[in-house]
């Protein structure tokens, strides 16, 4: 399914096939510049979504959850991608993430200390968890 097909929908993700039939869609139309926020709870699937998607990409080696290594980047992957967790990060100033903007696909988990990012393509996931319904909300913010 085209990306824009998923836009402004809620799709439930209860079962994670449907996840991944998401993620799938993300990984024939993402393209260098492309930014993600991904918003929800912990453990609202957020690292299992950028899993999922690096897996479509043809990688089937480890996906780290990046809490403590705050930035993991997958440069072999094409597109090259960067995942991000910022639950930790109190001030990005000193991260030097944007320099990754323009080359890589980021997915940023915890994005709200990131300020003016800049791209043409930003996108906000929000990630749903309750009990056992999980659910998928892409909007397009630039
Ligand atoms: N339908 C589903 N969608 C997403 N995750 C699922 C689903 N069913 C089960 N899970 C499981 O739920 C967990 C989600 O954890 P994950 O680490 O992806 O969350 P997270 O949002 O990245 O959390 P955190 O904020 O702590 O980084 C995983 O163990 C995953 O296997
Ligand atoms: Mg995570």
């Amino acid at each position: 399914m085209d990306l824009n097909n998923l836009l402004d929908k809620t799709i439930d993700t209860s079962d994670i096939n449907s996840l991944n039939n998401v993620a799938k869609s993300i990984a024939q139309y993402i393209q260098p510049g492309d930014i993600f926020f991904l918003n929800g709870n912990l453990g609202a699937g957020k690292t299992t979504f950028v899993r999922l998607i690096l897996n479509h990409l043809g990688w089937h080696n480890e996906v780290k959850s990046p809490t403590f290594s705050i930035i993991q980047l997958y440069p072999d992957v094409t597109p090259p991608i960067l995942h991000a967790d910022l639950y930790r990060v109190n001030n990005a100033t000193n991260l030097d993430i944007e320099e990754y903007f323009d080359t890589y696909v980021s997915f940023i988990e915890w994005p709200d200390v990131l300020q003016g990012v800049n791209s043409s393509r930003v996108f906000n996931c929000l990630l749903n968890v309750e009990e056992n319904n999980r659910s998928i909300t892409i909007r397009k913010i630039t």
